[in-house]
């Protein structure tokens, strides 16, 4: 199982400092952090499995207000996100940007967490396996690119998929790909059992409660087969 913490524009260097010192993650979880970029450096410090929240697909060049490969892999961080729906949303970000980001991260030795996902509209609509097979299909096949599955109506929105959904897509997504899938939107320590006991499921990616450590370390303990 693999438990991601998704912490957006939210935390600090002290905050970031302050959590990590708390933390104490059960055995048996692969758990990874994914902060801002101002606080990789200080989460890398902590010992803990560090990813960024996007990655560009260049070395160096004239990109202003991006983050190389490279830079990453320098301070030790382990791996990035890649196509989030708030970057799809808010920054332009397309299947072909995602595909760009993560073949650039992956060759320079990162894992990836590439997420995919059907908005209401599309999953109204009857559109969610035709954007799910594009979404995926745009993506390198690779043993460290694990899929995150976001529907975008269930982030940050409270709405959460219910087991027989995620299981539903997750399954879906599997028929496309042999990449780990793991599941995002409004998870909580509430949820999560129910989610992750799904056959399908191999983790979570946590943006909202992941952020309180206490409950980010419930949602860990509840990946940990009994
Ligand atoms: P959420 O975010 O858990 O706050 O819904 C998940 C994500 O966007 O990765």
């Amino acid at each position: 199982m693999l438990i991601a913490a998704n912490w957006k524009m939210f935390k600090t260097q002290s905050e970031t400092r302050a959590f990590l010192e708390r933390f104490d993650p059960p055995e048996g979880v692969d758990v990874v952090i994914c902060p801002p970029y101002t606080s990789l450096g200080v989460a890398v410090e902590s010992g803990r499995t560090i990813y960024a929240q996007n990655v560009h697909w260049q070395n160096e060049g004239a990109y202003t207000g991006e983050i190389s490969p490279a830079m990453l892999v320098e301070l030790g961080v382990a791996g990035s996100i890649v196509g989030h729906s708030e970057r799809r949303e808010y920054f332009d970000e397309t299947d072909e940007t995602t595909a760009e980001r993560a073949e650039a991260a992956l060759a320079a030795g990162l894992g990836v967490i590439a997420c995919v996902g059907e908005t209401e509209e599309q999953r109204d609509t009857g559109m969610m396996e035709g954007v799910l097979r594009r979404q995926v299909g745009a993506l390198p096949r690779h043993d460290r690119l694990v899929i995150a599955y976001e529907p975008v109506w269930a982030i940050g929105t409270g709405k959460t998929a219910t087991p027989a959904i995620c299981q539903h897509a997750h399954a879906f997504i599997k028929s496309l790909t042999d990449a780990r899938v793991i599941y995002g939107g409004s998870v909580n320590p509430e949820n999560a059992g129910g989610l992750l006991s799904q056959a399908a499921v191999d983790g979570a990616l946590v943006g909202g409660a992941s952020l309180d450590v206490d409950s980010f370390t419930a949602i860990c303990r509840l990946a940990i087969p009994s």
